[in-house]
């Protein structure tokens, strides 16, 4: 019989965008899940790749002036750096701009066209530009915004293709029914469930108001919505289309693992799609939790978006991998916080880990001429505290398997790192060092075998999470080959004895605390010219172009009396005549600015200030040099122009 397989999938990520914290968790958890399947003896399929079409995209391409396709050549680069820094192991990188994928989608396409399963309609509803989604009545937020990102809806309507969802609800309602592991963890599971059991509508899945996208083939108006194309990356790169043998091989293991935003797509959409396709759904989709920064939301705007980058070169890939995954359980939202980091540097990974390797190779260099010695000078091994840690390691083998089973790779690394740390505790109960003193080498063997064994078998039970750590290890072990291509069931205990271990060298090098916070409060000090300049973050044309602004006069100036600040001010559009309040009054006398003409935001939603509507905001520059009063200055057109022109 053939080996068994896996096949492991990350979402395709928007390359709208700089690589984050975000989708260096999901790679880093797909490739310790793969390289843990390899190392059981699976045949192992790993993909991630990148999502190029749709609205964000374009709209990314035109703010950098670039035609999407050269923004897409471009940004996807990083994400294949990033996964080349943090030691990704994928067997394929998809891009939804390949030729091979773009003939699946339309492939599918004609296919759920010709058997009736997708239809022409039309569609209005509730819009999120950004999100790409139309959002149901029940689901807006307040004043017609986005649930997820919190902006503001627009009403479109375009016809459309739908895709008969409904249909199909029913059956993959069923199907749940009898896996429960279908959605992972049982609360998205849940959550799934009795999304199913509402009302799953027929999805629209084309879009005549945007280019880039593939092109619906005989009616090339239309685009295919992007999530449409996106899901079907996973069948694509298994060879769908071009290697039936490959698909077979693998698609019928496939397991997606995505964040908690997207399970919708994944564990609805998606399986309702293959479900009409005749494949089979995905064994599992794993959810997992989203990360904050220091207890915030993490955003561009707010500037505290962790770059995997820069982790990964402060303070190595394999310590922001371990952290990642051993710091909150696998499915629960995370707060990341660089001290919390250098913490488990310290404790885990320095104290622990780097610890046992140090004091054990030295006294078998010490002890035993760096020659690993057979138990109890060459006889079996009967001592019941050696007995006791060669089950626990047998246990721990075990009870990692289950922990990986169900994706808990915080469960799986406390239960590696117990042992690690029995590990250290079998050292001072034992004191090898008196044991030498003492001339009792029978017992001595037997110990600096077992500290040996303990440390053969935690490099093949970390290898997976940290893999070039596991790599010095086993080389310092004085081991050949590396621990990732050994088959973790075929460990024997003791099979190390014999074997002239390699020099010691610090794995991971603890981290001076003081001098860390030092350095830290350095860099987050502003230099001189920062100081006086604030930036805001940066924006794309068409966050600007929303700012309507327009050239005006001002006609009249009352006093409010209520207030220091403010004139309330009568300006001509020339179109129309609004009221304004204007925060100037400390600045101009009345009679100064009557008659002046000025640049106005139109579009900035209705204020009341000390009672009175503002129905806009004229624009001012002003600036405040150290100690001096500030100064102000009206924004006027430089010459004549007809009241209402735009500015822009
Ligand atoms: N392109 C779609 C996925 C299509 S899959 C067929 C997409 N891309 S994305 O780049 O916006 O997001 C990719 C993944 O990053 C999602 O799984 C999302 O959950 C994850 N994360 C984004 N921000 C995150 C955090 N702050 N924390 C953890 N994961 C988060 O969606």
């Amino acid at each position: 019989m053939g080996k068994k397989s896996f096949y492991i999938t990350t979402p395709i990520y928007y390359v709208n965008d700089i690589p984050h914290i975000g989708h260096a968790y999901t790679t880093i958890a797909c490739d310790v899940m793969s390289r843990y399947k390899r190392m059981k003896g699976f045949d192992t399929r790993f993909l991630t790749g990148t999502d190029e079409h749709g609205q964000k995209i374009q709209t990314a391409a035109e703010a950098k002036g670039m035609t999407p396709q050269e923004l897409v050549d471009k940004i996807h680069v990083n994400f294949k750096e990033l996964w080349k820094v943090l030691n990704i192991s994928n067997d394929d990188f998809i891009r939804t701009t390949e030729p091979r994928h773009i003939r699946v989608v339309q492939a599918m396409f004609k296919k759920l066209m010709e058997q009736g399963d997708i239809y022409k309609g039309s569609y209005e509803g509730w819009y999120c530009v950004p999100c790409e989604t139309y959002v149901p009545e029940s689901s807006m937020g307040e004043n017609r915004t986005c649930p997820d990102c919190g902006r503001e809806l627009i009403t479109m309507k375009e016809e459309s293709y739908f895709f008969k969802a409904s249909k199909y609800v029913p059956r993959l309602i069923e199907h749940y029914e009898k896996n429960l592991q279908g959605v992972m963890p049982r609360v998205r599971y849940n959550e799934i469930m009795s999304f199913l059991r509402g009302e799953v509508r027929d999805q629209s899945v084309s879009r005549t108001t945007l280019k880039w996208g593939i092109p619906i083939p005989g009616d090339e108006k239309h685009v295919v919505y992007v999530w449409f194309d996106a899901l079907i990356n996973y069948a694509t790169a298994v060879g769908y289309l071009d290697d039936p043998r490959m698909f077979e091989r693998y698609w019928p293991v496939v397991r997606h693992m995505v964040g908690k935003d997207i399970i919708r797509f994944h564990c609805v959409i998606w399986p309702l799609m293959l479900l009409a396709l005749g494949l089979d759904v995905p064994v599992s989709v794993i959810a997992h939790g989203w990360w904050t920064v220091d207890g915030e939301k993490m955003s561009k705007s707010k500037g505290n978006v962790v770059d995997p980058f820069k982790m990964a070169e402060v303070y190595g890939a394999d310590a922001f991998r371990y952290f990642l995954l051993r710091e909150v359980p696998f499915g629960n939202d995370g707060d990341f916080s660089e001290a919390a980091l250098v913490g488990r540097i310290n404790s885990d990974l320095a104290n622990d880990l780097g610890n046992l390797l140090n004091r054990t190779l030295q006294m078998i260099v010490s002890y035993a001429d760096g020659v690993v010695p057979a138990a109890g000078g060459g006889g079996e091994n009967k001592n019941p505290l050696d007995a006791e840690i060669r089950a626990l390691g047998e246990a721990t083998v075990a009870a990692v398997d289950r922990a990986m089973e169900t994706f808990s790779y915080d469960e799986a690394l406390k239960l590696i790192w117990a042992f690690i740390g029995r590990g250290n505790k079998y050292i001072d109960e034992t004191t090898p060092w008196k044991l030498q003193k003492d001339g009792d080498a029978e017992r001595l063997n037997s110990v600096l075998l077992t500290l040996y064994e303990i440390l053969r078998l935690s490099a093949l039970l970390v290898a997976p999470y940290i893999p070039a750590s596991a790599e010095k290890i086993w080389k310092q072990l004085g081991l050949s080959g590396s621990p990732l291509s050994v088959e973790l069931d075929g460990f024997r205990w003791t099979d190390g004895a014999g074997t002239a271990v390699a020099k010691a060298e610090v794995l991971f090098p603890r981290i001076d605390l003081e001098q860390w916070k030092k350095d830290r409060a350095a860099q987050a000090a502003p230099n001189e010219e920062e100081k006086t300049i604030e930036h805001e973050p940066e924006i794309g044309i068409d966050e600007f172009r929303s700012v309507e602004m327009r050239v005006a006069q001002i006609l009249e100036v009352e006093e409010i009396p209520r207030s220091k600040k403010l004139y309330k001010l009568s300006v001509d559009l020339g179109y129309e005549r609004r009221t304004v309040c204007a925060g100037i009054k400390p600045f101009f006398k009345p009679e100064e600015l009557k008659g002046h003409r000025i640049v106005m935001v139109t579009n900035l939603k209705p204020a009341k200030l000390c009672g009175i509507e503002s129905n806009g905001m004229i624009l001012a520059a002003s600036v405040r040099d150290g100690e001096a009063a500030e100064q102000v200055s009206l924004i006027a057109p430089a010459s004549d122009i007809p009241l209402g022109s735009r500015v822009r």
